[in-house]
């Protein structure tokens, strides 16, 4: 940001220019002590900052924390990707990032508070600079970096934030950062898990087809205390990271905050290390969601990241361990193996096997029966029936264009119904556990679907844009503030 202004090739500079005359954005960066200046705490209305392209650290700071623990900046993400991210500096692991695979947040452009200019292999011509990212809704005259690593957009007549960060968590929480209801859910940066907050309870879902279809759930945690009964606008629980090193869920009342649930991470009875670690919560790739504490500072610091709760113990309790249509085998060491042959591990669907109206099956496919099989997130199924046979089970699947799989239990009776693309299946040494699963037959020419995500990714990112809404209101605002001031 120290090289902002000097870096600008002339197309950029009028683009600039531009872009002010259109918003009436000022440039402007809290700069009252000299030594400040190399880390600035505050960025105002009309902040702009070039992205370097041949800066050779991969994340280039505009914003710190008073603390110096975080900061915001652009962070490179392999050769044609762009972020904005706010950084744990000591770990470089970013907590939060606006990521243009964030549709939510793709609104069209008003204002910049940073922008990133084209490359210029990238041939476009500057004209075409498109916002990738921005805050929606919130209109705002700083942006501040907190010692939690929160990152806020404020007016200046106004004490709570226009926007958080912390109301727009990516796959990671942090200590103080409330997860509610209205937040979105966490998802990881695979894209294919997410974790959502019910009305008391809080669970992780497979995203399927990216998004589009039913996310079933394969894990969740019900609140010890249930909010109170027969009240149709009881307030949902939300949860919180608490530094102390747990995760509590609570509930708002008339007498405040009330903590209904704690689910305590390995180093919660350590109340001496309370405060000395930095945490976070982060839903990882494999679908698991884990804690993790970072030790700055003292003889003894891990200088790594330690995890101290998992929600999932074990690789077979993981719904996608072994890919589509594994099997997941405990022994000593986990193994994975074939549900089909050839085998169809790694292969995701992309559809149902449905025709549009739903009814009638248009894929073909083939049965694949084996036995000794079962499911990890059995109790995250809803039973389709509890006293049938087999062959009732298999034929309730058989009809249905929507199930792909049947998983029957001889000892009890129980019928599960799998109406999303096989995953892992987990071995369980019981004759009676039958499965039958579809498997859709591969056409020669089968189009491959392009994973969720990835064509955002891959999209050369031109521009990279912090806005502050309401231009040329927030401006006059300022200016306004601005004489006030100096009035005084
Ligand atoms: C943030 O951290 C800095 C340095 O540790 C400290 O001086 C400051 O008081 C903290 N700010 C708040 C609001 O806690
Ligand atoms: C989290 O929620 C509590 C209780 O509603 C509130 O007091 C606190 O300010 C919230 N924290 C943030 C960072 O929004
Ligand atoms: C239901 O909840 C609302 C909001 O929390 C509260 O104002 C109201 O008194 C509650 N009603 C009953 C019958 O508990
Ligand atoms: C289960 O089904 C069998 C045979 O249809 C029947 O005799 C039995 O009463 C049923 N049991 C229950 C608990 O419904």
């Amino acid at each position: 940001m120290r090289d902002g202004g000097k870096g600008y090739d002339p197309a950029t500079a009028v683009l600039i220019a531009a872009l002010c005359a259109a918003s009436a954005a000022l440039l402007l960066v809290d700069g009252a002590k000299g030594d400040e200046d190399e880390f600035p705490t505050l960025l105002i209305n009309g902040f702009t900052a070039t992205h370097a392209a041949g800066s050779p650290s991969p994340f280039e700071p505009v914003l710190y924390a008073p603390n110096r623990a975080f900061a915001f900046g652009f962070l490179r993400v392999g050769p044609g990707s762009l972020d904005l991210a706010v950084v744990h500096l000591p770990s470089s692991l970013p907590l939060w990032r606006a990521t243009p695979a964030r549709l939510g947040d793709w609104v069209p452009p008003r204002h910049a508070l940073l922008r990133h200019h084209p490359r210029p292999h990238h041939r476009r011509r500057p004209g075409t600079t498109t916002v990738l990212w921005q805050t929606l809704n919130a209109a705002g005259d700083t942006v501040a970096l907190l010692n939690s690593s929160n990152l806020v957009v404020r007016r200046y007549s106004k004490p709570l934030p226009a926007w958080q960060s912390f109301d727009h968590p990516g796959d990671t929480l942090v200590a103080g950062q409330n997860f509610t209801a209205a937040s979105p859910p966490l998802i990881s940066s695979n894209r294919r898990f997410a974790l959502q907050l019910g009305a008391s309870s809080m669970a992780l879902h497979m995203e399927l087809y990216g998004g589009r279809a039913r996310s079933p759930a394969y894990w969740r945690h019900t609140a010890l205390e249930e909010p109170p009964a027969g009240n149709a606008t009881k307030a949902p629980v939300y949860g919180r990271l608490d530094g102390r090193g747990f995760f509590g869920m609570y509930l708002d009342g008339d007498d405040g905050e009330r903590r209904v649930d704690v689910l305590s991470f390995d180093t919660f009875a350590e109340a001496n290390l309370a405060g000395a670690f930095f945490r976070r919560m982060t839903l990882d790739d494999d679908g698991n969601l884990r804690a993790y504490y970072w030790a700055d500072g003292g003889g003894q610091s891990t200088k790594a990241w330690t995890a101290e709760y998992e929600a999932i113990s074990g690789p077979c309790g993981l719904p996608t361990a072994c890919g589509a249509y594994g099997l997941c085998v405990l022994g000593d060491e986990a193994q994975c193996q074939c549900l089909t042959t050839p085998c169809h591990a790694g292969e995701e669907e992309t559809t149902d096997l449905c025709d549009l109206a739903g009814g009638q099956h248009v894929a073909e496919f083939d049965v694949v029966r084996r036995t000794r099989v079962t499911v990890a997130y059995k109790e995250q199924l809803p039973p389709f029936a509890t006293n049938t046979t087999a062959a009732a089970c298999e034929a309730a699947c058989a009809g249905n264009c929507r199930c792909w799989g049947a998983l029957y239990s001889g000892a009890s009776g129980y019928c599960y119904l799998i109406d999303f693309p096989v995953e892992t299946m987990v071995y369980d040494a019981d004759d009676a556990k039958v499965g039958y699963f579809k498997v859709r037959k591969v056409q020669s020419q089968t189009r491959r679907g392009m994973a969720p995500g990835a064509k955002a990714a891959t999209t050369a990112v031109l521009a990279l844009v912090l806005v502050s809404l309401v231009a040329a209101g927030a401006y006059m605002g300022y200016r306004m503030w601005e004489r006030k001031e100096e009035a005084a």
